[in-house]
């Protein structure tokens, strides 16, 4: 039995959530990782993935300047460091380093992977939507990378900030 609720309200209700990490190079040349709970697949042939980007995140103008843009999916064990890419900007700090995150270079684009994630995603901006006060970015997927050990399990947010954590059994 269903009963009206706010919207805030019901979207809580709709965790766990997936977490993704989104790496583009920014302005001054460094590569900058925000945590995105908003991102899904778009299409198979060609595959795309979309992210949804807040107009006040540097990742917007990263994004739009680099014009390329990697999806990370990580895993569990990074919760710490998705966390803080996700409560900091990059308009006052390289985040890679703070953390010191390893990284491999990407194949395709000028970007970087992360290494320690379930997979990653070389993406070159395909186009862009606004929608209300975030704006939905399409990547064409042009290479695809995934961790070798293919039982390191992926992260998914419980909701709220400080809910990140835990691999939600299948
Ligand atoms: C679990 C989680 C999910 C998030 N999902 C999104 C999202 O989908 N879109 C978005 O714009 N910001 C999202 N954020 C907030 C950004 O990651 C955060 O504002 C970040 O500090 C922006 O970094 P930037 O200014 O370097 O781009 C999320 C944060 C967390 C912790």
């Amino acid at each position: 039995m269903q009963e009206p609720t706010g919207c805030g309200e019901a979207m809580g209700r709709k965790y766990p959530e997936q977490v993704a990490i989104a790496i583009a190079k920014d302005a001054e040349g460094k590569f900058n990782p925000i945590t995105l709970g908003w991102c899904m697949n778009t299409s198979g042939d060609p595959a795309m993935l979309a992210i949804s980007v807040g107009l006040e995140r540097h990742s917007l103008g990263a994004i739009r300047h680099a014009r390329q843009f990697v999806v990370s999916f990580p895993s569990v064990q990074m919760a710490d460091e998705a966390l803080f890419f996700g409560t900091h900007s990059g308009r006052d700090m390289d985040k890679l380093a703070a953390c010191g995150t390893p990284t491999q270079p990407a194949t395709r684009i000028d970007g970087v992977l992360l290494a320690d994630a379930v997979a990653n995603f070389e993406c070159e901006l395909e186009t862009e939507l606004p929608t209300g006060d975030h704006v939905i970015f399409v990547g064409r997927i042009v290479a695809a990378h995934a961790h070798q050990d293919a039982s390191v399990a992926r992260l998914y947010s419980r909701g709220g900030e400080l809910g990140l954590g835990g691999a939600v059994p299948a």
